[in-house]
């Protein structure tokens, strides 16, 4: 819903970076206010790949699970419309992260309050 207040619901390239199971994606997909090109859902372990590509198997082509650290990544290469990072509770520098990409980016984030978790 902050997504589409704040931009609306047209994109070209999507890359939600520490995806997990590519729950959002499918939200995406599935939300009739949004129109996507595609959407790359990026994440560090590959178990969560099979899962995301489950569940997100209506989207086509229109949707990729990658395995991929979201520090290794060239932001500026890739040139995505929009960067959503699912996983900031998971982040230790989350300043350090956003460093990495270009200047302008449009980056939606999102955590949790899941305080008794020791990794978050
Ligand atoms: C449990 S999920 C996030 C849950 C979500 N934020 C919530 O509120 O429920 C965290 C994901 O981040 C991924 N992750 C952690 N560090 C990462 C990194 N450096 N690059 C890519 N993915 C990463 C983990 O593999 C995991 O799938």
């Amino acid at each position: 819903d902050r997504l589409f207040e704040s931009c609306g619901g047209r994109f070209g390239r999507i890359w939600v970076v520490g995806g997990w199971y590519g729950v959002l994606p499918a939200m995406l997909f599935n939300d009739s206010r949004f129109d996507i090109a595609a959407v790359d859902s990026i994440d560090i372990d590959p178990e969560v790949a099979p899962v995301a590509r489950t569940l997100n198997r209506e989207a086509g082509d229109l949707f990729r699970a990658l395995t991929a650290d979201m520090y290794a990544l060239d932001y500026a290469a890739g040139r995505p419309d929009l960067i959503v990072n699912t996983s900031c509770e998971h982040i230790a520098d989350l300043r350090a992260w956003l460093a990495l990409l270009p200047l302008g980016t449009t980056v939606l984030l999102q955590s949790n309050d899941y305080f008794s978790e020791p990794t978050h």
